[in-house]
């Protein structure tokens, strides 16, 4: 009998003991929603990331959804957005009846590049929403500068991004509002879940109504003074979220090790480029592993091999405008943001997590090798 191959997965969330215990306690305290884990949670989350003011919401896509109502974007509003990236940092504006403007990204850092943002800009333009691809961060000085310039709204999708840093701060501590996601494959997880950060507390204020079908934030519970949703957090996704929190920094570190590793193993392996690394500037927070495939390279043939020998990758990012409902919407096809419309169809995310064993990542880059040899 042959041996099976042991699967090695995309990703893994760390959960530990201290979770369960966690978690434990709320669910024996009788109060699951509603109940004093989420503000605990969004203090110590707001703390860590240098903001003065968080609200707990039920995703990543919720929160954006929420910041740009509070935008006021609306029908009849263009807002601006990086073609590579998850819909979520489009879908979040057309649901309040936006329409998408699709920019080029730069082709070293995979981020909205701030001149294409610039040239993009009609009277129609509301806002922008700028996202920290993959955990680096974006061009925010240049951006805001832009944004303050036409008088935009900056919305920044950092979903991907917690514990980055952007000239020597946490992403989410330089002001605009930041987004960020809480899905199991991300650097903190709660199951599902988002926080938005803020430096402005009417806007907490605001978001805490709108995420909790519009209630007023004084008392009475039937009292509802606006069109909400309910985006709520449970006190259940909060206590998973203080257990992660407690080691975020452990967790970020361990990323950040096995990044360092695969950049070694990688080394001299032609035909695959590792992801940037950071500079004097920008501080990558190691979310996914992506690697860009030289031009020739079958990246589904590679994919299959990779998965004959159980190791899981996949396309990591398509581009969003090319997504089908956007093109039966809007008419989008190829040709309209070569550079990023290039890197999605090259790139592919390797299995990373933080307790992915060395032996693991020897293992994926030789049948990568074997792979892009072929
Ligand atoms: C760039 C980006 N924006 C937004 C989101 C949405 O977050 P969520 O899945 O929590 O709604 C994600 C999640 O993967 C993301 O990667």
């Amino acid at each position: 009998m042959t041996e099976a191959v042991r699967e090695i997965p995309l990703s893994r969330p760390w959960i530990t003991e201290r979770e369960e215990e966690l978690v434990l306690e709320v669910l024996r305290s009788g109060r699951l929603s509603l109940g004093p884990w989420i503000e605990r949670f969004e203090e110590l989350l707001g703390e860590r990331v240098g903001a003065p003011f968080a609200a707990a919401v039920s995703s990543g896509t919720a929160g954006l959804h929420l910041l740009c109502r509070i935008a006021g974007i609306g029908a009849g509003d263009e807002v601006i957005t990086s073609a590579l990236s998850f819909v979520a940092s489009a879908n979040c504006f057309m649901l309040e009846g936006a329409t998408p403007v699709f920019v080029d990204v730069d082709a070293v850092t995979l981020n909205l590049d701030p001149a294409a943002v610039e040239a993009a800009i009609t009277e129609r333009t509301r806002a922008i929403v700028a996202v920290d691809m993959f955990g680096y961060p974006c061009e925010l000085d240049e951006l805001r500068a832009i944004a303050d310039r036409h008088g935009l709204a900056l919305i920044l999708d950092s979903a991907e991004a917690l514990g980055a840093e952007y000239k020597g701060r946490p992403v989410g501590s330089h002001g605009p509002s930041a987004v960020f996601g809480f899905y199991p494959n991300k650097q903190l997880t709660t199951g599902e879940g988002g926080v938005v950060t803020t430096h402005s507390e009417e806007e907490r204020d605001l978001l805490v109504s709108l995420r909790n079908q519009g209630r007023s934030y004084d008392s009475r519970w039937f009292h509802h003074v606006r069109l909400g949703f309910n985006y709520r957090f449970t006190d259940l996704q909060a206590a998973v979220g203080i257990g992660q929190l407690e080691k975020l920094d452990c967790l970020l570190a361990m990323r950040s090790d096995v990044a360092a590793r695969y950049g070694e193993l990688l080394e001299g392996l032609d035909g695959v480029e590792a992801p940037l690394a950071d500079d004097d500037d920008h501080r990558r927070s190691w979310f996914v592993y992506v690697v860009k495939l030289a031009e020739g390279i079958d990246r589904d043939a590679v994919l299959d091999e990779l998965a004959a020998q159980g190791i899981e990758a996949g396309h990591y990012v398509p581009a969003v405008h090319l997504q089908p409902y956007m093109r039966e919407r809007y008419g989008f096809a190829e040709g309209m943001c070569p550079v990023a419309e290039d890197a999605c169809a090259r790139t592919l995310a390797l299995p990373f997590f933080p307790q992915l064993e060395a032996e693991d990542q020897e293992r994926v880059v030789a049948a990568l090798r074997e792979a892009v040899s072929a």
